[in-house]
């Protein structure tokens, strides 16, 4: 396997929160990147300094619609496929909707790869799939009973992957992210994640809502350390990864209670009275995993995975984004 670099790569989702940090990481090793993104969950802001640059294009455009992955796949040398409806209650109120975008349009994805002669597919799992398993940590290689139609429709991705690196010599490899968090991950709405979420309620002094009793876990993982194996998996050699999922995460595990904690530290620093707000504890929610812990060492061999970012470090570099931007 040799690959020539910089290549042309194609980032569905690109206009997201992980799909704009790895534009940006792609773009710093001196590949021409296209994005493509349907803005459905995004706003245009998150790529506004990419625009104008000679080795960046927008493509607004659907991944529902094959005619469209066609036409952004074409002349493209490698696929990130970011693209999807993410959460896990989302998908349980409107399951037609993740499937449409996250089944249907990973196969348009798959199939407009495949009609382009790309080689290399990225594309993100997620740690959902592992599902009512409770073995901890969580090895690639036993999955449990999914707990949403989200999962499910991972799942199914890993599954279709598999299945096109096998029927058609696709070189896909799914990486299973793990509670990513960083700058730009949006507060807003019902279905934002847990840290924009806490962080934009402390801002407003407000006390932050825990869904349960807070001993739940997670490993949290900073977006910087995703769009470096992201980069990494597009220039692995080792055939021993095609066809593969991969975890990645941190690799450490911290409850909700003790990420509320680190977070008041760190922005009482910034407003002390934010030192005072407490926490709202309401019911727990369907479909959430109880713990959840990545073993990396697959990553770490096969791929070169090296997360140097944890939790409070990466909580530095997010902090100030959401106290300019959102404070
Ligand atoms: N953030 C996490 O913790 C996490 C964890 C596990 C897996 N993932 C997966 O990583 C990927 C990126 O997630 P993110 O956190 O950056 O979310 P995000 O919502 O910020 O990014 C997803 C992007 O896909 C775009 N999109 C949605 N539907 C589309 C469509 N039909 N056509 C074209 N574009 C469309 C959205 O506009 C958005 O820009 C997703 O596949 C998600 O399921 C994320």
């Amino acid at each position: 396997m040799t690959f020539k670099h910089p290549r042309h790569i194609l980032v569905t989702g690109g206009a997201g929160f992980i799909g704009s940090h790895v534009c940006d990481a792609l773009l710093a090793e001196g590949h021409t990147v296209r994005c493509m993104d349907s803005l459905a969950t995004s706003r245009q802001d998150n790529i506004a300094h990419l625009e104008g640059l000679p080795e960046f294009e927008f493509v607004e455009s659907d991944i529902r619609s094959a005619a469209d992955c066609a036409r952004a796949a074409e002349g493209v040398e490698a696929v990130v496929h970011l693209a999807a409806l993410g959460s896990v209650p989302r998908s349980i109120r409107d399951p037609l909707a993740s499937h449409a975008t996250n089944l249907t349009g990973f196969l348009n994805m798959l199939e407009a790869a495949r009609f382009e002669g790309i080689t290399r597919f990225i594309y993100a799992s997620s740690s959902s799939v592992y599902g009512d398993s409770k073995e901890l940590p969580k090895r690639e290689a036993h999955i449990g009973r999914p707990l949403s139609p989200y999962a499910v429709t991972k799942v199914t991705n890993e599954v279709y992957a598999q299945l096109y690196t096998r029927l058609h010599g696709l070189d896909t490899m799914g990486l299973r992210f793990f509670n990513v968090f960083g700058e730009r991950q949006d507060p807003e709405g019902p279905y934002a994640a847990a840290i924009p979420k806490f962080i934009q309620a402390f801002l407003k002094h407000k006390a932050p809502q825990i869904h349960g009793d807070g001993l739940q876990s997670r490993d949290f993982t900073y977006v910087g350390n995703v769009a470096r194996v992201i980069a990494q998996a597009l220039d692995v050699r080792d055939p021993r990864c095609v066809g593969e999922v991969f975890n990645v995460a941190y690799g450490a595990r911290t409850t909700l209670m003790e990420l509320v904690d680190v977070l008041r530290s760190e922005l009482s620093a910034i407003e002390p009275a934010i030192a005072q707000v407490g926490v709202d504890f309401v019911a727990e929610r369907a479909g959430d995993i109880r713990d959840s812990l990545a073993d990396i060492s697959k990553a770490r061999e096969l791929l070169g995975y090296a997360p140097t970012i944890d939790l409070r470090a990466g909580l530095r570099k997010a902090v100030p984004w959401y106290v300019k931007h959102w404070g």
